[in-house]
């Protein structure tokens, strides 16, 4: 079976990333859920797409350079709050597995202690986490510091080359985006030992066409089409 994997939540119902949308991907019953993190300028690890908070609160600047408190006073879509990772994994709770997006830089070392925390103190197993990034230095840092912990190279130009890198990085998967994706490609990553999970998949009639290739899971915004 093909796994659901809810984007940014279910963000095709309810605004990304955000506690409602994990909510609802839950709801949906998703094998996984997949979120996007960065390193706020008071530490934490919060939740979030894009570099700055603008297109998505009522606020401005960039994410690294705020603080939690004052992350935490803006509003998306004039009700939500970004949350953090560590607010998400506990409203998670090992009811799926969970995608990190490595989105921020210098966020491996502290997603991967938060990950430790929630195995030694929360009975979370490695199996719940799939590490993920487009970025490179990212992954090797993790992969310095863990020689066990499941990741995914992310990739939007070449699946030969996310191949690659995977094999360098002992990956677990790798996560193409939906039109680079060829019955032969899908084939080769399978062959060499990895998983394939491809984004953002949205119309059914995809959906349809890309179960036929030997992949194993579906990203998408709307994750009950699946
Ligand atoms: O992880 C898959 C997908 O989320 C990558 O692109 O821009 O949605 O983070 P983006
Ligand atoms: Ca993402």
């Amino acid at each position: 079976m093909i796994q659901r994997i809810g984007h940014r939540g279910a963000a095709g119902y309810i605004a990304e990333n955000t506690i409602s949308s994990f909510e609802k991907a839950l709801e949906l019953h998703v094998d996984a859920i997949e979120l996007d993190v960065h390193i706020c300028a008071s530490g934490e690890l919060v939740v979030f797409h894009d570099f700055t908070v603008d297109r998505l609160t009522n606020g401005t600047g960039e994410i690294s350079k705020l603080t939690l408190q004052e992350l935490k006073a803006l509003q998306i879509n004039n009700q939500y709050q970004i949350p953090t990772l560590e607010e998400v994994l506990q409203l998670i709770d090992k009811r799926c597995w969970v995608n990190i997006e490595l989105k921020g830089r210098n966020t491996a070392s502290s997603v991967l202690q938060l990950v430790e925390k929630y195995i030694t103190k929360f009975n979370w197993k490695l199996e719940h986490f799939l590490i993920s990034s487009f970025q490179r230095e990212e992954l090797e840092t993790l992969r310095k510091l863990d020689s066990f912990i499941p990741m995914a190279v992310l990739t939007q130009a070449s699946v030969e080359q996310a191949i690659e890198w995977a094999t360098e990085l002992k990956a677990k998967a790798i996560h193409p985006h939906f039109s680079l994706l060829t019955f032969e490609n899908c084939l080769l990553a399978q062959e060499k030992g990895f998983q394939i999970n491809t984004w953002t998949v949205n119309e059914s009639a995809t959906i349809s066409h890309l179960k036929q290739y030997p992949i194993n899971g579906i990203i998408s915004d709307f994750p009950d089409l699946l």
